[in-house]
């Protein structure tokens, strides 16, 4: 390890945000968390470092409730179904947890509700008794995401309760305009409730040191922590209970029917693993100064991590805090917002069936794309793009011909370096700083940069194959190929060493074809891995090319949901207020046939028809030009209102209404009674 953390810390705790057990596993996930956590761990792990890595599965909080109530299962079998689901995918792409626990297992509650009594007895909390919204039909407290309403900041009308996610803003149930439920879509009262408080408010001057202590954090986290202090009236008290069935009970007196606000129970959660994983010494990363703590997230946590969590613990008082949150920003998806409820993703089970056992390809992808200093976009092309012409041509090749020709010259027995010329040694020093390099980068969060060292390693390996040509070499020199050929296997070898972190299956692969144990990371400059004599493995391909075809069919996967959604959103309106019957009789509704059909000039929506009512033939002007070419609807049979007053439009008096409905598409479509035999003039009723 390169810079001053060594001296300083003797152990690492390594924590990736828990995801909420309510889905699968995307790539936003992969990319914005548990990637860059990955790489960082198993840099450290290799380095030698005592390092512990934490997650688990966040699985309270309302979103799992709602979940449970959409599927007709319970909240425990949701957490079941994901908690199973989402632990395999990690293994799958080779997230290297130490421990992957869930927060409904025993220990956690026992360990949540052990820290929140702490608190207690140490009068952190305030007893707040607040009126909060209730929903009387479903007869509950509505908390967080039970309750939708327009944000007060920017007009969204899909505001949650705790959050807006369109403009960002964290808000209360009470900020919300026109709240709704939806639990019973109906509008709740307010009504009074205790809970218990953190009092960021009185807290804001520690929280304001301890992240002064912390300016070296990476701009966006720190930039959001300063803004958050000082925005408005700064910090507020915020209710660390809740009116629920769903979570850890509260443990003290006044507590029944309530549990924890889940933001204050998750991150306990990364204590309550440690403690599964390590029952005996688990305190050596909590309670020990010389042990650092790292939490890496996503952008939507750092208020949780870096304002609230830190309150926390200081007013427990037992505990570590952070030493740094490396949050990234959010991946989009082919220039759209990666979202669930949309199916705009890319689900990493799925993407394991289209591509097997290419979990590095998404790797090196997502980490060289990453989104670390601002939001970034995934593209398939791109993701082609990155496999094509760097894996497969720069970092594949290279590994590839070093050992064919290994094997075609010296019949895959590593040959002896004889005389280094000044082109040998400038490379070996430039593989020799490599390492220090790719660490430094690692050190600062840097991923993007580190990874791209490390293919500038293959890159040296690449060209310096094409500047000596040794396959032409062989037959006049034999001695300089040897030099050549005994370089690039230690080139090749250094990168199976340095590709760990970032892709952990190609590094064991490579590995195995050198026929070499897995190597750590070098902690000094020595170059020289591979003994002459040692015998390689056969070849084989590290890997393949990704095809047209198989990005078209995932931007065809992609457009599905397009349309999918497209259709599911055509809104469906409420229902009008009642209306009598002889109202409905007083509209002469009835079957008729388009006879012509012509654009109405100068309009692009109007279309001027003649129409046989059975009763007499008549002008109708109808707005569906968009959707219909007058050529093709001669002959439609329609319905439409026939006694509908006469109306001038652009020039034209037109005499009645077709009726029309949209399709899944937000398309108008003719309510065509075609698939009944029928006289023109047959009366709707
Ligand atoms: O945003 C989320 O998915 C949360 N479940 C993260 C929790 S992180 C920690 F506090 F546990
Ligand atoms: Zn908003």
């Amino acid at each position: 390890m390169s810079s001053n953390m060594s001296k300083k810390f003797n152990r690492t705790l390594v924590t990736a945000a828990l995801p909420y057990a309510n889905g699968p596993v995307h790539i936003g996930h992969l990319a914005g968390c548990y990637l860059p956590a990955d790489i960082y761990v198993r840099y450290l792990r290799s380095s030698g470092h005592d390092v512990k890595f934490i997650c688990g599965s966040d699985e309270h909080g309302v979103p799992i409730t709602i979940k449970a109530k959409k599927e007709g299962i319970t909240p425990q079998q949701v957490v079941d179904k994901y908690h199973k689901i989402m632990g395999d995918a990690f293994q799958e792409f080779g997230i290297s947890f130490d421990v992957y626990s869930r927060t409904s297992s025993k220990t956690h509650h026992q360990t949540a509700a052990d820290f929140f009594k702490v608190m207690h007895q140490k009068n952190a909390f305030t007893e707040q008794v607040t009126e909060q919204y209730y929903d009387e039909e479903a007869k509950q407290f509505l908390a967080d995401r039970y309750i939708v309403g327009t944000c007060p900041k920017c007009g969204n009308e899909n505001a949650y309760g705790d959050q807006c996610e369109k403009c960002g803003s964290s808000l209360n149930p009470t900020d919300l305009i026109n709240p709704k439920s939806t639990l019973s879509g109906s509008k709740p009262v307010l009504k009074q409730t205790k809970n218990w408080f953190l009092p960021l408010d009185k807290l804001q001057p520690k929280i304001k040191a301890y992240l002064e202590q912390h300016t070296d954090w990476k701009p966006n986290v720190y930039g959001q922590c300063k803004s958050w202090l000082e925005s408005g009236d700064g910090l507020q008290p915020r209710a660390m209970t809740r009116d629920l069935d769903w979570g850890v009970p509260v443990p003290v007196e006044g507590g029944d029917g309530k549990v924890l606000y889940v933001w204050f129970d998750a991150p306990i959660g990364y204590i309550s693993a440690t403690k599964e994983l390590l029952p005996d010494t688990w305190q050596n990363y909590w309670q020990k100064e010389d042990s650092r703590l790292i939490h890496f997230i996503g952008k939507d946590n750092i208020v949780f991590h870096c304002i609230i969590f830190p309150a926390m613990l200081m007013e427990h008082g037992d505990f570590v805090l952070a030493d740094n949150v490396p949050a990234n920003e959010f991946l989009n998806l082919e220039g759209d917002k990666i979202s669930t409820s949309r199916n705009w993703a890319v689900w990493l089970h799925e993407y394991l069936i289209d591509f097997k056992n290419q979990q590095d390809v998404l790797r090196y992808t997502l980490c060289s794309n990453a989104p670390e200093s601002k939001d970034n976009d995934f593209t398939w092309k791109d993701f082609q793009l990155k496999n094509n012409s760097e894996l497969v041509a720069i970092f594949g090749n290279f590994v590839n011909r070093t050992l064919v020709l290994t094997h075609k010259f010296y019949d895959g027995v590593v040959p002896n370096a004889e005389t280094y010329t000044k082109e040998d040694l400038l490379v070996l020093e430039e593989l020799a700083y490599a390492p220090d390099k790719i660490s430094k980068a690692i050190e600062q969060f840097k991923f993007r940069e580190a990874v791209n060292e490390w293919m500038n390693v293959a890159r040296i390996g690449n060209k310096y194959l094409a500047d000596t040509e040794p396959w032409k070499l062989v037959k006049s020199d034999e001695n300089r190929v040897k030099t050549i050929m005994n370089i690039a296997l230690q080139i090749s070898n250094n990168l199976a060493i340095l590709a760990e972190p970032f892709l952990p299956f190609t590094s064991k692969k490579l590995f195995e074809l050198l026929n070499k144990h897995p190597q750590n990371w070098p902690l000094s400059k020595q170059t020289n891995n591979v003994a002459a004599g040692h015998k390689i493995n056969k070849d084989e391909l590290l890997f393949a090319k990704v095809e047209d075809a198989d990005v078209q069919k995932q931007l065809d996967k992609l457009e599905q949901s397009k349309q999918l959604n497209l259709a599911n959103n055509t809104s469906i309106k409420e229902i009008k207020p009642e209306t009598t019957f002889d109202d409905f009789s007083k509209m002469d509704i009835r079957t008729a046939t388009i006879l012509e059909a012509e654009r109405v000039p100068k309009t692009e929506k109007l279309l001027k028809l003649k129409v046989d009512t059975g009763v007499d033939v008549r002008t109708i002007v109808s707005g569906i030009a968009q959707f219909y070419d007058p050529e093709k609807i001669i002959g439609q049979k329609v319905c439409m209102l026939a006694n509908l007053a006469p109306r001038k439009i652009k020039g034209i008096e037109s005499k009645g209404m077709i009726l029309m409905a949209e399709n899944k598409s937000g398309e108008l479509c003719f309510v065509s009674p075609s698939n009944i035999n029928f006289n023109d003039g047959s009366e709707v009723k």
